[in-house]
């Protein structure tokens, strides 16, 4: 009547060798992402090791692995739970050797159009999945992450090395820490490119699965000396829909290519304001983001809507993926932290000498 034959561990890999991962197109067998296994009688229990985790997808895996282990014979009860290792991009951090494992710019070529706040909140969002997560101001003119993070100072310095300070679970640096806030910031060439090497080498980061990295506007000498003292794993660039904004972001564009950062996408910001009868006002245009993303060849990677709370997160130090997480703003901000995540990983793992996510760290 009812099949009591025992289902062994084979059985069980091996239907979990049907379950493709979504993104990276391998199944979790093969990725060596399933541990744990477990058999008791007819009860199945394992877990599966993502490769970060923001995984987007992560429902999706559970449901396919869930299916095809319930499908076999002898299995009453399937237990999916989850961990995740974030890969490194294999770059090691160049010669400062900084144990970071990926590392990702947000730029666009013109001001004032949203990557501090897509930073921060990435940021923050990496970190609320249960990430190591590290956030640079590059911004040594304009640095505003300290506000938007609501932090004033940093903690009292180590022996040999700044304390980056902490907030909302991310570990960050500013040059706004460093100097008060009516003081001018005048740098000469030299001096930008040492300050933000020591951003990096003078810092006790720590081990980081993610470092992100607000640029200030424009295309120039802070991403280069950024790249010069540590490779990054990939840029993305933030514009609004507009056609002024999207010429200046094509221009971020060619910064990343001719310093051969690969582009992990475009994100359009201040896409529109849902109005109180529901409708949405396309304050700066439509499409602009996406058109960009096409006609230059990377992905487009999200749109985020106008949103007041925006700008009262980030001016109160309590970024909008915390104050309001549930609003469409901190949602679409949710989705593209996680897609950059994704991508990051997939990107890690498409290199030629990626070795299954057991063998790192
Ligand atoms: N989606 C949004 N809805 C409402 N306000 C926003 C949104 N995105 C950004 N803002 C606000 O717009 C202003 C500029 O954003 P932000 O500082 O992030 O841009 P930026 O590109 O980093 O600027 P800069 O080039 O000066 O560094 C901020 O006051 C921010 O709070
Ligand atoms: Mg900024």
């Amino acid at each position: 009547m009812f099949n009591k034959g025992k289902v062994n561990k084979d059985a069980v890999m091996a239907a979990l060798s049907k379950v493709q991962e979504p993104e990276l197109h391998r199944d979790l067998v093969t990725l060596n992402m399933i541990r744990d296994l477990e058999i008791a009688d007819d009860r199945v229990s394992f877990t599966v090791m993502l490769t970060t985790p923001a995984c987007p997808l992560r429902n999706q895996i559970e449901r396919e692995a869930r299916q095809a282990v319930a499908a076999l014979p002898g299995v009453s009860a399937v237990e999916v739970k989850f961990d995740a290792s974030v890969p490194s991009d294999g770059r090691s951090r160049g010669l400062l050797r900084l144990p970071i494992r990926n590392a990702v710019a947000v730029a666009s070529g013109k001001g004032g159009v949203g990557k501090s706040t897509v930073a921060v909140n990435v940021a923050v969002v990496l970190a609320q999945s249960g990430a190591r997560v590290g956030l640079l101001d590059a911004d040594i003119y304009g640095p505003n992450v300290p506000t938007m993070m609501g932090v004033k100072a940093l903690p009292a310095a180590g022996e040999n090395k700044l304390i980056p300070a902490e907030a909302y679970g991310v570990k960050m640096m500013s040059i706004g820490f460093l100097v008060r806030p009516d003081q001018p910031l005048i740098w000469r060439g030299p001096m930008l490119h040492s300050a933000i090497r020591q951003f990096l080498s003078d810092v006790e980061w720590g081990e980081l699965d993610y470092l992100v990295i607000d640029l200030p506007p424009g295309t120039g000498d802070a991403a280069l000396s950024l790249m010069q003292s540590m490779p990054l794993s990939g840029g993305i660039i933030v514009t609004l829909p507009q056609q002024v904004s999207l010429e200046d972001a094509r221009r971020g564009l060619e910064m990343f290519r001719q310093l051969n950062v690969p582009v992990f996408g475009v994100v359009e910001n201040m896409s529109y304001l849902e109005l109180p009868d529901g409708t949405r006002m396309d304050v700066f245009g439509s499409g602009g983001g996406e058109r960009l993303a096409r006609e230059s060849g990377v992905p487009f990677i999200g749109a985020i809507p106008m949103d007041p709370a925006v700008r009262q997160g980030g001016d109160n130090g309590v970024p909008v993926v915390v104050s309001d997480p549930e609003s469409p703003v901190a949602q679409a901000l949710r989705a593209i932290g996680q897609d950059i995540a994704a991508k990051i990983s997939v990107a890690a793992v498409q290199k030629s000498d990626f070795v299954p996510i057991n063998m790192i760290g």
